[in-house]
């Protein structure tokens, strides 16, 4: 907790007030020499789900960069071969991981080469084989983060379109059969839930469902804020106890200022199902090489790569060509007035 902590202020002096982008960059190699690196890979970035403000339901991700597609677990040996020590890979991005077929192979290939991974970002868990659920556990996933919008059939699929929650409750028992069978705590199951206006009722009951599955439960915001608005803000705030009171727009423009995604470019980079390194989890519009072929570090020091850094922290123009350059999430003092 301190670490990130520490991290945090060091990265806000020397990114956001002092725009040294290639100091934060040496810090950020130091770690990954001394602790590993933090790392994004995505195993698969196909979905059977057609949420409704989800940009891979509507196709976006699909004809964009992220394309359509499952990680090869020969490519994933490739990758840990060329990317150095890691010390977290966060597997989770735009799909659903359990829709990658040789799923239980790329998490013993995980295992094996000692990498501690997470889920941290989320499943929807409404297809998953006996085996991949086992292999969770057993490869010992740290962190598995469940999107479950509902306590009750119909409005868990108002939002998650072809969802089924008895489904998804019976592979949630799975894992938890799987880790009494293996006398395992991993993975920490959260029960995440994206409060809505059709779902506000049932925040009380969604989190008993958790307590009572032995999971964490988190109420979040809906970022989309013209879909199903909450009805009763202050009584939906108290329960689900997050901030309702600010606006999706102010909420959306300090995690821009604050770089709250796009410090993944430095500490935590984001790489594609078929390698291409994204820099970001919200990019998919160009790539910065390939991290199958190259190493993760040399890729990093690349000049355009080196540019993107430069841009974010201030200290050069934004360029059509950066991924930045349609992204929401760009900080308002680099927007084009
Ligand atoms: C694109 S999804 C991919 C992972 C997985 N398929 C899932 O739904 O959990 C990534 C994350 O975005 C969240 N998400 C989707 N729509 C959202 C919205 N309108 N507001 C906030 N989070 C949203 C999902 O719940 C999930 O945690
Ligand atoms: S389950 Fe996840 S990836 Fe699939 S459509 Fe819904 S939010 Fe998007
Ligand atoms: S502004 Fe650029 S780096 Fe930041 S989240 Fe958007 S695409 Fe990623």
């Amino acid at each position: 907790m301190l670490l990130p902590r520490l991290k945090g202020t060091i990265r806000r002096i020397l990114l956001q007030w002092l725009g040294w982008s290639s100091a934060y960059a040496v810090l950020c190699s130091l770690e990954a020499v001394l602790l590993g690196r933090k790392v994004r890979l995505e195993v698969c970035s196909k979905c059977q789900l057609k949420c409704p403000t989800c940009a891979t339901a509507h196709g976006e991700t699909r004809s964009g960069i992220v394309a359509w597609g499952e990680l090869a677990p020969d490519d994933l040996s490739r990758f840990l071969g060329k990317a150095g020590r890691i010390r977290l890979l966060e597997i989770s991005n735009w799909g659903e991981i359990f829709l990658n077929r040789r799923l239980t192979d790329l998490l013993e290939r995980t295992r094996v080469g000692g990498v501690p991974v997470t889920v941290a970002n989320g499943v929807n868990l409404n297809t998953a084989t006996e085996s991949a659920l086992e292999a969770v556990v057993r490869c010992g996933v740290r962190a598995l983060t469940i999107s479950i919008d509902g306590a009750s059939s119909a409005s868990y699929a108002t939002f998650r379109i072809n969802g089924d929650l008895a489904r998804v409750l019976a592979n949630v028992e799975c894992i938890n059969h799987f880790k009494r069978k293996y006398a395992s705590e991993f993975p920490a199951l959260t029960w995440q839930f994206i409060v809505f206006g059709h779902n506000e009722d049932e925040i009380d009951a969604a989190r008993a469902m958790a307590e009572a599955r032995g999971m964490k439960f988190r109420a979040i915001r809906n970022l989309a804020a013209d879909y199903s608005p909450i009805r009763q803000p202050r009584r939906t705030a108290e329960r689900a106890r997050i901030d309702l009171a600010t606006s999706t727009d102010v909420v959306l423009d300090s995690l821009a200022d604050n770089l709250g995604f796009c410090h993944q470019v430095w500490d935590e980079p984001q790489v594609n199902w078929n390698g291409d390194l994204l820099g970001c989890c919200f990019n998919n519009s160009r790539a910065f090489g390939n991290a199958f072929e190259t190493p993760l570090a040399d890729l990093m020091a690349g000049r355009d790569y080196r540019y993107l850094q430069k841009m974010l922290a201030g200290r050069a123009p934004l360029r059509d060509d950066m991924p930045c350059a349609t992204c929401r999430l760009l900080p308002r003092s680099l927007r084009a007035a």
